[in-house]
């Protein structure tokens, strides 16, 4: 027999109260399963500032087709300060009619036509670093606007805000994303001033952790009240923030500088520890004009298997050497990604790896590296080649300011 359910006022309260509850988690939540493995792409700051229009932004969109970068992985391509213009007379922003005169919808549209996805840039103040309008007080309304016009990708700086908390501003901006209903990737630029890897998780599904990088290897660019750094003064700042960075939530080192001037060894050396620790790989030179070296470096698919490895934890720095840094990045299948880096200037160092005097114990991870007890083959990533195993000493010759990369993987033990 069926039974009539009648709740009663209480019942009726506590499933008003449950069902409110429920909303409000959906509502306070980033997308999920947009930066399983590190986000790949494009961005116009590092390589074009202020200066960009859609014919530079569409022909970066043609040329990251024909490359096969989009192929690779590099699939966001997104516009970073300056594309703004003023807001409407009910507050939505507009793009700038003269450097967007088709408007973001149809750049999207474009972008979107050639199988990319696009991403555009705001600010939690009122002004971005560039002086356009921020989003702070328009945050709904921003996120409207990039939902309406198709953006898939949002940065979000931290120029201009004064005493927001901010904590509170991107969760703002999270929840206002999430409203407005379009899956958009939510990358936080807030420099690692609040140490977001610590609160970030559910906020973001990346976080800056320093300050602007320079298109330098190892030094300082330093301008009247700011600086920027260079590849391996940011490395060296990543050091203890591995355990926060996972699938989903990503430690952000800042975009890429290969292609911008750098030496080849330079541009693999930044490129190969980008990816042993985990790091968004967003392009920063003019794909419309790179040499062949970097294209290689950028499209050599087994290096960017390092870090997109579905594991998603952050490689570490074993040890450190003279000028020598060994590195190590647990990867699927109990393999692992080990990289020799010589940080000198002007010495080719030549090294032989003893590999017993590696191993080791990752207490991030929870796995175990023995040399003693297993044995690994050795795959040269960089030179595409198989180099024996782990069975006996490595001799490597490793020139300034570049790597020595492997992939190694545990030799099955004949019964
Ligand atoms: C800040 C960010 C940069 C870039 C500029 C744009 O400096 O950290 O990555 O977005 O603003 O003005």
């Amino acid at each position: 027999m069926m039974k009539k359910l009648f709740l009663n006022q209480k019942q009726l309260f506590f499933l008003g109260l449950m069902l409110m509850i429920c909303f409000q988690t959906v509502k306070s939540q980033k997308f999920a399963g947009l930066a399983d493995t590190p986000p790949m792409g494009w961005n116009s700051w590092n390589k074009f500032a202020c200066d960009i229009d859609e014919n530079i932004i569409k022909g970066i969109a043609d040329v990251m087709v024909e490359t096969g970068l989009r192929d690779a992985g590099y699939i966001y391509l997104n516009i970073d300060d300056c594309w703004h213009g003023e807001r409407d007379s009910q507050g939505f922003i507009q793009a700038d009619p003269v450097k967007f005169p088709s408007g973001i919808k149809a750049l999207a549209d474009y972008v979107h036509s050639k199988g990319l996805k696009l991403g555009i840039y705001s600010d939690a103040g009122k002004k971005t670093c560039g002086g356009r309008p921020g989003s702070f007080g328009h945050e709904y309304q921003d996120a409207m606007q990039y939902a309406k016009w198709g953006i898939d990708y949002l940065k979000y700086d931290w120029c201009e805000t004064q005493n927001i908390n901010p904590q509170g501003a991107y969760n703002l901006m999270r929840d206002a994303i999430r409203a407005a209903g379009r899956p958009i990737l939510f990358s936080m630029c807030e420099w690692g001033q609040s140490k977001p890897w610590e609160w970030a998780a559910n906020t973001g599904h990346l976080w800056r952790t320093t300050g602007d990088i320079t298109a330098q290897f190892d030094g300082i660019a330093r301008f009247p009240g700011w600086q920027a750094l260079g590849v391996l003064q940011i490395l060296d700042m990543q050091e203890g923030l591995r355990k926060y960075a996972g699938p989903g939530h990503w430690n952000d080192p800042d975009m890429l500088e290969v292609g911008n001037g750098l030496t080849d060894n330079q541009n693999r050396a930044h490129f190969t520890m980008w990816c042993m620790i985990a790091a968004p790989l967003i392009l920063g030179n003019d794909l419309r004009e790179m040499t062949q070296e970097t294209k290689d470096i950028i499209l050599n698919k087994e290096v960017i298997g390092v870090n997109q490895d579905k594991l998603g934890i952050q490689g570490f720095k074993y040890l450190a050497k003279d000028s020598l840094d060994f590195w190590f990045k647990p990867l699927e299948n109990d393999e692992w990604a080990f990289c020799i880096l010589n940080r000198s200037k002007t010495q080719t160092i030549d090294y032989t790896v003893k590999w017993s005097d590696l191993n080791l114990y990752d207490d991030v991870a929870k796995k175990y590296l023995f040399f003693d007890l297993h044995e690994f083959s050795i795959r040269n990533l960089w030179t595409k080649k198989d180099e024996g195993t782990t069975k006996s000493s490595k001799a490597v010759s490793i020139p300034p300011q570049d790597v020595a990369l492997y992939r190694l993987k545990p030799v099955l033990q004949k019964k």
